[in-house]
């Protein structure tokens, strides 16, 4: 990888190892012009110089324990190194004749809410074979003053340019990040557009475009998975997924001061660096914009937000999860297939 040049804040051995074939997303100063050319035509970038979250560069534990406040913060928690996200609505699920349907899955890990002094403990604590633990906290107003006033000194006139250049909808959320060295958020993609600012330690973050979904394999969309990919990077099942080959991503180390554009529908996954100490980072989401006039052929994500909305059509019609897939099957086999 191109970033290993020059670079001692951390190496190769950190990484894990997957079988993809990996190119490096492209990096620039935040006044280069090809920063808005890729924004613009929703590819991703590593953004440089923007100050966007400078202001959090004195985040570290101690400050944290002292300035978030007494409230109560989300805290995943995970027997291994891997935090799949998952929709607790979508465990079970009425069906028309008044059962319960439960979808066959067991939460891969617990969401605890916490001080944030236990969670600092726990994470200074932190020993191999130790439970591991994530905080993903929205950056709202359970939040103490200190960190309001860093989070309002934050760089809102850049990402306001570039949020209006794009005609992205309105901000959703900044979800705050504190993770242990070696964690991972496995293959997903969110609806939104995301400006990913990495304030302390490192990230690897590998990519893949929407156009790459049936390589990529998401479960179907009322699987409390939803959104995530069924495969699993490290033992890739290449019998169920053979597509998984041809998968062809990017990826990027990110560290303090780097802000990462991840395009809405982008494939993504996040681990925190091997013995690289913990990371802090703030994700910036935005709804999708006004879709305009559509273009033909169809961009690949748009194509997904169609599956999506077939997938939900048949099941408001079918009204039970189980009957989805043998309709699509009869709709398609023999018919749409050679
Ligand atoms: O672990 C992470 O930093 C994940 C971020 C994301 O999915 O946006
Ligand atoms: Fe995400």
């Amino acid at each position: 990888m191109k970033m290993a040049q020059n670079n001692t804040e951390w190496n190769e051995n950190q990484l894990r190892k997957y079988d993809f074939t990996l190119e490096d997303i492209p990096r620039f100063d935040c006044n280069d012009p090809n920063v808005d050319i890729l924004i613009s035509s929703n590819r991703p970038v590593v953004i440089t110089g923007t100050n966007l979250v400078s202001t959090a560069n004195k985040w570290n534990l101690e400050y944290l324990e002292k300035n978030m406040g007494n409230s109560d913060f989300t805290v995943f928690v995970s027997r291994n190194h891997i935090f799949k996200y998952y929709d607790e609505k979508k465990i079970t699920r009425p069906l028309a004749n008044g059962e319960i349907y439960k979808v066959d899955f067991v939460p891969p890990t617990t969401r605890r809410d916490m001080k944030i002094s236990e969670f600092i403990t726990k994470l200074k604590q932190w020993k191999r074979g130790d439970d591991r633990l994530y905080l993903q906290q929205a950056l709202n107003n359970t939040i103490g003053s200190s960190i309001v006033q860093d989070f309002r000194g934050f760089n809102w006139s850049w990402v306001n340019v570039k949020q209006k250049a794009n005609s992205w909808g309105p901000l959703t959320s900044n979800l705050l990040l504190i993770s242990m060295e070696g964690n991972v958020t496995p293959c997903h993609y969110d609806e939104q557009q995301n400006f990913f600012a990495e304030i302390r330690g490192h990230k690897r973050c590998i990519l893949f475009p929407p156009e790459q979904f049936e390589c990529l394999y998401p479960y179907p969309v009322y699987h409390p998975h939803d959104r995530q990919s069924q495969v699993d990077f490290e033992k890739p099942d290449y019998s169920r997924f053979p597509k998984l080959r041809e998968a062809r991503g990017m990826q990027a180390v990110i560290g303090p001061g780097d802000v990462l554009y991840i395009p809405i529908y982008w494939w993504h996954h996040v681990e925190s660096l091997m013995r690289g100490g913990y990371t802090i980072s703030v994700n910036f989401w935005y709804k999708a914009g006004p879709t305009g006039e559509i273009v033909y052929p169809l961009k690949g994500h748009q194509k997904v937000a169609i599956m999506r909305n077939v997938e939900k059509m048949l099941l408001e019609a079918l009204q039970d999860p189980r009957e989805v897939g043998p309709l699509l099957r009869t709709l398609v086999l023999g018919r749409y297939t050679e």
